[in-house]
């Protein structure tokens, strides 16, 4: 297996860190033959990937190699399409997603997903946060006093509170659009995710509100699973320890990060990372 990036130098760690450091790591995901046809046009083939537990990933290839298509299969968003099939196996933290004993509530409250445009309810920057819980809780009324536990603990985790502690009840359309991407991922934390799917999470964002949602990306590592998809080569480089390269529907590369961007093994990954096409 490869060696895990660390993320604090061995030297300063206690011994309890530093075994858990070299745990084995475990897979979030694991797909094998995975194919998947949008009618007859066929979007992905023989996708066999390993994507570690507790570490960022990040997906770049050019426009229409599969990308979102790959994300949304992991939380079966695409079999809402009633003209998808999907061959093969997928499974997230050992459980085949696809498997009929396996309830689809169960999955979602695992996996978190995040869009490319902020997708806020139009209701309070408070009920957006509370609004996942409520739904998977069902039960009795979670008390206020746990409640406003949950939207502060929720927003700090997203660098959010000091900026809306003071706006909870106000609609969450009215933030930024930066503000409003990162309560998008605030809202998924209260459900408590194990792994995150980011489907170019950026791309709206100006630099500066790129800037800081990476910030926060960087600083949910360890805590969730994170794949990200992103056409920004530098931020698959910043923000993310392994990669994964895909090219008309198929997996060229998957590789440490730094690995890939300094010495790719494949031509097209090359070309591609250093713009000569996509
Ligand atoms: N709902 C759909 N119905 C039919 N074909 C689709 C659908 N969604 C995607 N496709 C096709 O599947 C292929 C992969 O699309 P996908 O959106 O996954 O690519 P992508 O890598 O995410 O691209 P981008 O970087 O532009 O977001 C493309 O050829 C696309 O036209
Ligand atoms: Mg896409």
């Amino acid at each position: 297996m490869r060696p895990r990036r660390r993320s604090r130098c061995s030297e300063t760690m206690t011994t309890s860190e530093q075994e858990a450091n070299d745990a084995p790591v475990g897979n979030a995901i694991l797909t094998e033959a995975l194919n998947l046809w949008y009618g007859t046009f066929q979007a992905l083939f023989d996708v066999n990937l390993e994507i570690k537990e507790g570490i960022i990933t990040s997906l770049i290839g050019p426009s229409g190699c599969g990308k979102s298509t790959f994300l949304r299969s992991i939380n079966r968003i695409n079999e809402r399409l009633g003209y998808v099939r999907i061959d093969g196996k997928i499974n997230v933290f050992d459980h085949n997603v696809y498997d009929p004993a396996v309830e689809l509530i169960q999955v979602r409250k695992q996996v978190g997903m995040v869009f490319q445009r902020p997708n806020p309810l139009p209701i309070s920057v408070r009920d957006n946060v509370l609004f996942g819980h409520s739904l998977h809780t069902g039960g009795p009324r979670t008390p206020r006093s746990e409640q406003d536990e949950i939207v502060e603990e929720s927003l700090r985790q997203v660098l959010l509170w000091d900026k809306v502690k003071d706006r909870l009840a106000s609609k969450a359309t009215e933030l930024s659009l930066e503000e409003q991407q990162k309560l998008c991922i605030a809202r998924l934390l209260p459900v408590k995710p194990r792994l995150l799917l980011m489907d170019e999470p950026c791309s709206a964002l100006d630099p500066k509100g790129t800037e800081a949602v990476e910030e926060l990306i960087w600083e949910l590592r360890g805590r969730y699973t994170i794949l990200i998809v992103t056409h920004n080569m530098a931020q698959a480089r910043r923000a993310s320890e392994e990669c994964i390269f895909m090219l008309m529907g198929r997996v060229v590369e998957h590789a440490a990060t730094e690995e890939m961007f300094v010495a790719p093994r494949e031509r097209d990954t090359a070309d591609y990372i250093e713009g000569r096409f996509g």
